[in-house]
């Protein structure tokens, strides 16, 4: 999160990272479901941490950060997702046709 916020106005610079990142989620089989709860966690550990100068205003941003990485790795992830279910399902229908001919 550091790292993209540092390199917000250059996000091409990220994109190896993050595909790193999404690979690694896909890999562990993270869900688009988990991702609310992540920033939760996240945003209350900020406040914890930086306590006042926690204001309203940067919880808000970093929120809205959040939001925006976590839809870019969700939308990517699914991306995957949807590919390996394509390539499965086409692997079934071989299979299925090969011994059905056979
Ligand atoms: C925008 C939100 C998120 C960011 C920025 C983020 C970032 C990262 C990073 C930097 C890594 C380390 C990749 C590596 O070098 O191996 C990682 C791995 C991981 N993340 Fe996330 N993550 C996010 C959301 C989530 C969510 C929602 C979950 C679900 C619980 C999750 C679960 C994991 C797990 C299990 C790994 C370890 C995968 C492995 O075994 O290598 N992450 N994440």
């Amino acid at each position: 999160m550091y790292a993209y916020a540092t390199h917000i106005d250059r996000l091409d610079d990220l994109a190896a990272a993050v595909d790193h990142i999404v690979y690694r989620h896909v890999a562990t089989r993270i869900l688009p479901e988990q991702y609310p709860l992540i920033g939760e966690k996240l945003l209350q550990a900020m406040k914890d941490v930086l306590q006042d100068a926690a204001t309203d205003e940067v919880i808000a941003a970093w929120g809205e950060a959040y939001d925006a990485l976590a839809t870019l790795f969700i939308q990517k992830e699914q991306a995957i997702y949807q590919q390996e279910d394509q390539a499965l399902t086409e692997r079934l229908v071989r299979t299925n046709n090969a011994s059905l001919l056979s």
